[in-house]
Order: C-alpha cells, then structure tokens, then sequence
C-alpha cells in the first residue's frame, strides 16, 4: 500500500521557484531560475558574490517581489503571497547576519521562536535544540546581545529549529566565524540533516557543502549554469574553477 501523503510529500517540491524573475529597481538580478528542493534533501546554492544567491532565497519567501514566474510552496502557487505566511508553511530561513534579541535572554529568543511543525510534530525542543548546542545551555540566562558571534549564529539556528520546520535555509551561516565554531555550526547542520529536515546551504565552504549536500546548484550573473548531485560537482574540478574561482 502506498502512503499518499508519503509519497506526495517525496515527490512535491517543499519550495520551488519556475522561471523567477527580481530586480532591484531598474536592475534585473535573476533571470529565470529554476530551483527546487523535496522533503529531506540537502541542496547547496552556490556561486561568487553578488551572483543572486540570496536574492533567489528573498524572492521565494516572499521578501523581494518576483517581477515574473512562480513560486510554489509545497505545490502551492505562493507567488506574491506576505513572507509570514510563505514562512508558516514549514520554512524557517536564517538571513545573512544575525537576527536575535539582543535584550531578551537565549532562554526567552528560544522559547518565544517555538511552536509545533506543519504536521503537528514537536521534534524540535528546548532540550533537544540544547543538547545540540550545549555552549547556548550554558549562557541561557545571558542577554542574546552578549553573546559572541558565533553563539548569536548558533542561536539564531536554534531558534529556527523551535519551530520545527520542514526546511531550514542557513544563508551564509559560518561567515565570519572562527574555525572551530564553524565547525561546531557543520556538525549540527549535519545532524539537522539526519534529522529528516531539509535543507538549503549558501556558504563559502566548499569543502563543508561538497560532503553534506546531496546536490548542488551554482549561480552567475542571476542565471543557473550548474546543477548536478554533489559527485559530479567533485568529479568535474573545471566547473568550480570556472564558476566558483576554486
Ligand atoms: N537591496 C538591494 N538593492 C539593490 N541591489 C541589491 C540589493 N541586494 C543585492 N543587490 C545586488 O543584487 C545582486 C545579487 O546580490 P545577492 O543576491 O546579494 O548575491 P549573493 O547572495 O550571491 O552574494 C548584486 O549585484 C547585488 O549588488
Ligand atoms: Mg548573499
């Protein structure tokens, strides 16, 4: 026996973008992009600065205006829909930058940020998020402003895992970090990943992204010149020279 909604949560996009187009004032971004990300995997968005990797992701979630094509969230025509419903739908999304509350504690920018996923689940718990990052376990009564960069980073992640989403989008989320907290930051998005959520990566590390996506897509000039699994990414150097100058 076929589980419906199994199978329709496998084969219906979680998001999806069909010939998305943005600009900035007169300044025309993406020019025509195709995206799209099912239940569970892991796809890392790449490309140089300034190639549309993050207007892609605002355009999509409602926060830059498409200026022509769809989005779809979970087979739904969400074009043009307000970003706190598209957000609603199962989607938590951590911007460039940080986005705490400097004078709430890490116990309250937890707390208030919980509720339970789409289907009801509560995976995601104050004790489990926690457990996970045990350096916000052991500041929970200090100020989200007296946090070092990387614990900001770390609870602004915690916070979208509150909400038990079923993608999580992490915009640039080791920019600027020590190694050894990116590396804190890796290790949870890989257990996110084991967790069934899925998710979107931009980041700089390539050799981070090349062993936890399942597949990868690389921007230029807001148009998609790539888009394989992770292998045939690692199996083509010529192709990261090219597009990524690495
Ligand atoms: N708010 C904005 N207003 C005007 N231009 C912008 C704005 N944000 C980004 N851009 C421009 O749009 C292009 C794509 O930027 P962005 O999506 O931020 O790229 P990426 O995330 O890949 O670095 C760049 O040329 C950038 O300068
Ligand atoms: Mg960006």
């Amino acid at each position: 026996m076929h589980d419906p909604a199994a199978l329709a949560s496998t084969a219906v996009p979680l998001l999806e973008a069909r010939n998305l187009h943005a600009h900035y004032g007169a300044s025309h971004v993406l020019h025509g992009i195709n995206f799209a990300i099912r239940a569970g995997e892991t796809v890392a968005l790449m490309g140089r600065n300034g190639m549309g990797k993050s207007t892609l992701i605002r355009t999509m979630l409602g926060l830059v205006r498409a200026s022509t094509g769809q989005v779809l969230v979970k087979g739904q025509d969400m074009t043009h829909t307000a970003p706190h419903l598209i957000a609603r739908s199962g989607i938590a999304y951590v911007p460039e930058g940080r986005g705490i509350f400097p004078n709430l504690t890490v116990r309250e920018n937890l707390v208030m940020a919980a509720r339970a996923g789409t289907r009801g689940q509560r995976d995601w718990t104050l004790d489990r998020v926690l457990t996970s990052f045990p350096r916000l376990a052991e500041r929970l009564a200090h100020g989200g402003g007296q946090l070092s960069g990387g614990e900001q980073q770390m609870l602004t992640i915690g916070r979208a895992l509150m909400t038990n989403p079923d993608l999580l989008i992490l915009d640039e989320a080791t920019e600027g970090l020590a190694p050894l907290i990116s590396r804190e930051i890796w290790r949870i998005v890989a257990s996110i990943r084991a967790s069934g959520i899925a998710t979107v990566l931009i980041d700089k590390n390539f050799a981070a992204l090349s062993t936890i996506a399942d597949r990868v897509h690389i921007l230029v000039k807001g148009s998609t010149v790539f888009e394989a699994d992770t292998d045939q990414l690692r199996a083509q150097p010529h192709i990261r020279e090219t597009f990524l100058g690495i």
